[in-house]
């Protein structure tokens, strides 16, 4: 089965698990990608069902409106129930790697606020030990240089992706051959250089459950 189909299965399975929760007042935490947009097009179907989304992206906000899905800002929200993301590693503790799409600053704040965080992937996604994803590290530009230097002291070669702006004004570092054995204290110490915005590990706050789309079918994991 293609790549294609896998994330179609799993934008289904997330739906057939948070359509039941939908109601009046229901306010949803989206995130940003091709597996996200899959998603927020089947939730286009039950738009009627529900108040609206946070987006984590102008791109998925842009989305949402064109299925009638109101977006909220989220300070205007007092409630995320969930968050339905891709990723671009996931690893069996559900820690992720995210940010291919260099939305993961807003990603980590939707997915803090959601009260749980159902992460969509294929199985091309899935790897015993995260980093073979060059590692995205979003930096205020004029740091861009220091940062980039703290980062080889940790062992990184952290490349700018050239072109790119985030929805925040800022760039991308992307930090490659950058095995992480220890996901839970490497987020922190790159959350501590001073000038890094976000890096895009998620082991401070994992996924709760991962919908892994593989050619057996949809698993379903659960922290
Ligand atoms: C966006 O910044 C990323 O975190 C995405 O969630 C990630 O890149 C997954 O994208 P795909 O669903 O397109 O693989």
């Amino acid at each position: 089965m293609d790549q294609d189909s896998l994330k179609l299965k799993v934008a289904r399975a997330a739906l057939d698990i948070v359509q039941p929760g939908l109601e009046s007042g229901t306010v949803l935490g989206i995130g940003t990608g091709s597996t996200a947009n899959m998603f927020i097009d089947l939730l286009g179907e039950v738009a009627h069902l529900f108040d609206g989304a946070v987006a984590s992206s102008e791109a998925s906000a842009e989305r949402l409106k064109s299925h009638n899905i109101p977006v909220y800002d989220l300070n205007a929200v007092d409630r995320i129930s969930v968050y339905v993301d891709g990723a671009d590693e996931c690893n069996e503790a559900l820690q992720l790697i995210k940010g291919g799409g260099a939305a993961l600053t807003r990603e980590k704040i939707v997915a803090a606020v959601a009260k749980e965080f159902i992460c969509i992937a294929d199985e091309s996604k899935w790897v015993p030990v995260l980093g073979a994803f060059p590692l995205p590290v979003e930096v205020i530009p004029m740091a861009r240089s220091h940062v980039a230097r703290e980062i080889v002291k940790l062992g990184g070669d952290p490349i700018l992706r050239e072109g790119v702006v985030t929805d925040n004004g800022n760039v991308i570092l992307d930090v490659y051959n950058f095995s992480i054995a220890q996901p839970l204290a490497m987020e922190a110490r790159i959350n501590g250089i001073v000038g890094v915005v976000c890096n895009g590990l998620f082991a401070l706050r994992p996924a709760d459950r991962l919908l892994l789309g593989t050619a057996d079918g949809v698993r379903d994991l659960r922290r």
